[in-house]
């Protein structure tokens, strides 16, 4: 039997787009994860700017995002001094390991993934190479860093599988006889109650940056009334809060809200759904106001006072730039040696 692996030999590697505001779903299904992992585990986290490009990005708003969700991620707890926090394209060994992958991943594969399907819709003809292959960068943003934990929503899970193929073919490519495999296979590490936040407006969709509809979101720069008021607007049913999960799962709704409240609070759903069975909306929605705006308020109150000096933060993405260098570039040397390239 293989020896479970000590805490010091893990390494967490996750990423977020800066594109557009970050929501509850991103906060509650990655960030607050990062924040507790961090602790016990070394982390790299990266802004991943390289994947925001492949769907159209205006180039002024793409630097204000990326200072935006640099900022949110120190606001929420990521320790800077502790793990790595850098800007996905300041570390070009990305690109270059995503070509190799690209190499050794197979059009099959990469024709199963559904977030591209969803994603490209009706106007796959026009969608970028950049949006089907974005998985392919997404391994190779995990394996450059030899990552073996990668904490992500639910909707990540399909790409993390993609990664452990490509590391496997890339292993029995290339690794030599008598030699260990070259890549360890990273595990998703899909965490909380909160895995999957649904639409405000609609329990049956994720909530999302790209929703049209800003009532559909708590984004982590909302205001206390804005909280309030979206959740004081969120769609829900005539009925009080059910006895049964079986009962709830029905409710999509009622369900996702009893979620957002079990995450906040660190709890179950199954004890909060005991604490509130029976009792109407009127009397949950303004305790689940009163909990995210205790979470949320302080998260936005010190993002504001970060973005006011965002050449503190650009100094902050060096720092981590440095030391997600050190660890990446002796990894794709090992890995142009493997594949034959004269370095
Ligand atoms: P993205 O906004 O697509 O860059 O996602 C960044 C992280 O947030 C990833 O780990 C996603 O899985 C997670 N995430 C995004 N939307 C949601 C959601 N609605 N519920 C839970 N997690 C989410
Ligand atoms: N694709 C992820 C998303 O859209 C972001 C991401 C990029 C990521 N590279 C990653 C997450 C590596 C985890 C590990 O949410």
């Amino acid at each position: 039997m293989k020896n479970e692996i000590t805490n010091n030999q893990k390494r967490i590697f996750s990423g977020i787009q800066p594109t557009g505001n970050l929501h509850l779903g991103n906060y509650l299904g990655a960030i607050k994860n990062w924040v507790n992992l961090q602790r016990d585990i070394p982390s790299i986290f990266s802004i991943v700017d390289l994947h925001a490009i492949t769907v159209p990005q205006d180039p002024m708003k793409l630097r204000d995002s990326i200072h935006e969700v640099t900022a949110a991620i120190i606001a929420s707890g990521v320790d800077v001094k502790k793990s790595i926090l850098f800007n996905q394209s300041s570390v070009k060994e990305h690109t270059e390991l995503a070509w190799i992958f690209n190499c050794v991943c197979r059009i099959g594969w990469l024709n199963r993934m559904t977030q591209f399907k969803e994603k490209a819709g009706k106007n796959r003809e026009k969608a970028t190479v950049g949006l089907y292959s974005y998985p392919v960068l997404m391994a190779a943003d995990i394996l450059l860093y030899k990552a073996t934990h990668v904490p992500v929503g639910e909707d990540q899970k399909q790409h993390i599988e993609l990664a452990r193929d490509i590391a496997s073919a890339f292993n029995s490519m290339f690794t030599k006889e008598n030699e260990e495999d070259f890549f360890s296979l990273p595990e998703p590490q899909i965490l909380g109650t909160a895995t999957r936040v649904m639409s405000l407006r609609d329990g049956t969709k994720k909530m999302s940056k790209s929703d049209a509809s800003d009532a559909s979101r708590i984004n982590l720069t909302d205001t206390k009334e804005q909280i309030s008021n979206k959740i004081k607007k969120a769609k829900t049913d005539p009925n009080p809060l059910p006895e049964t999960m079986d009962e709830l799962k029905s409710r999509p709704e009622a369900l996702n809200l009893l979620n957002i409240y079990a995450a906040l609070s660190s709890q179950t759903i199954s004890i909060t759904l005991e604490q509130f069975s029976g009792k109407g909306f009127s009397h949950f929605k303004p305790l689940l106001i009163e909990l995210a705006v205790e979470t949320l308020s302080p998260i936005s109150s010190e993002m504001r006072v970060l973005l006011k000096d965002t050449k503190e933060i650009d100094k902050i993405l060096k720092i981590g730039e440095e030391k997600a260098k050190n660890i990446a570039e002796p990894v794709l040397k090992k890995v142009k040696n493997l594949v034959g390239f004269i370095n």
